[in-house]
């Protein structure tokens, strides 16, 4: 659909993109398997613009995108990611362990593109409209935002992957960041190797989509 934007001119969003829209959410995935191939700059500023649409709580637009390209801070965060692995499989026993050391938790290695995502919780913009109540609202905002850009990706047949296994102080240090930064998110971004309908954990039998039902209540 192309349209430009005027207030007067509200676009109708017809059948074809409903339907559109809704294959798009299906088809979002959390990519672990990257080829190498770089993404067009003009791309990644497409993903960018997608991610400050965002809604935000007070208008604060809190979220931070840092690039990680220095190969030396590239290699930090792997280790980083490493040492926090190694800590996390250390909870697991058995056959649940032997199944957590085989999955692949971050595509570091392969991904042409990292952002690692913060949110400023300092930040005066909004001047603390509900953030002075519920302070996390902050975060949720910088989460809005990253879901904003992995559905854009999507459309662009990019793939995002998010890392949590990570020590986000350490993180903060490594890229020499402000420290009033909290860490959301850092993303794996390339064009990925295959597509699928189904997320990977559940290919892997770690675990399984729960029944929509079960997430629904009435009061
Ligand atoms: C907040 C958040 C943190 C995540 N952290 C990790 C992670 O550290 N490693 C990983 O492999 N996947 C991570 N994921 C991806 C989830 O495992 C994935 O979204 C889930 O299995 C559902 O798959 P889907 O996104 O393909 O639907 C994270 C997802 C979210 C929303």
């Amino acid at each position: 659909m192309t349209h430009t934007p005027s207030d007067s001119d509200p676009p109708v969003f017809d059948q074809t993109f409903q339907d559109q829209l809704f294959e798009l959410l299906r088809w979002r995935r959390d990519v672990r398997h990257f080829r190498p191939d770089p993404i067009a700059p003009s791309d990644l500023n497409r993903l960018l613009e997608a991610a400050m649409l965002a809604p935000s709580v007070g208008l604060s637009q809190p979220w931070r995108y840092v690039q990680v390209q220095d190969p030396k801070r590239r290699r930090a965060i792997r280790e980083i990611f490493k040492q926090c692995n190694r800590e996390a499989l250390a909870a697991y026993h058995g056959e649940q362990a032997r199944l957590y050391a085989s999955l692949k938790l971050a595509g570091l290695e392969d991904a042409p593109v990292h952002y690692a995502v913060y949110c400023d919780v300092s930040t005066d913009q909004g001047h603390g409209l509900g953030s002075q109540t519920m302070p996390e609202t902050l975060q949720y905002s910088v989460v809005a935002s990253i879901q904003n850009l992995w559905l854009a990706a999507r459309a662009l047949g990019i793939g995002v992957g998010w890392v949590s296994i990570l020590d986000p102080q350490a993180v903060l240090a490594a890229l020499d960041l402000p420290a009033t930064w909290e860490l959301t998110a850092y993303l794996c971004v390339g064009y990925p190797i295959e597509a699928h309908l189904d997320p990977e954990l559940e290919r892997r039998k770690w675990e399984a989509r729960a029944d929509p039902g079960s997430m629904l209540l009435i009061r």
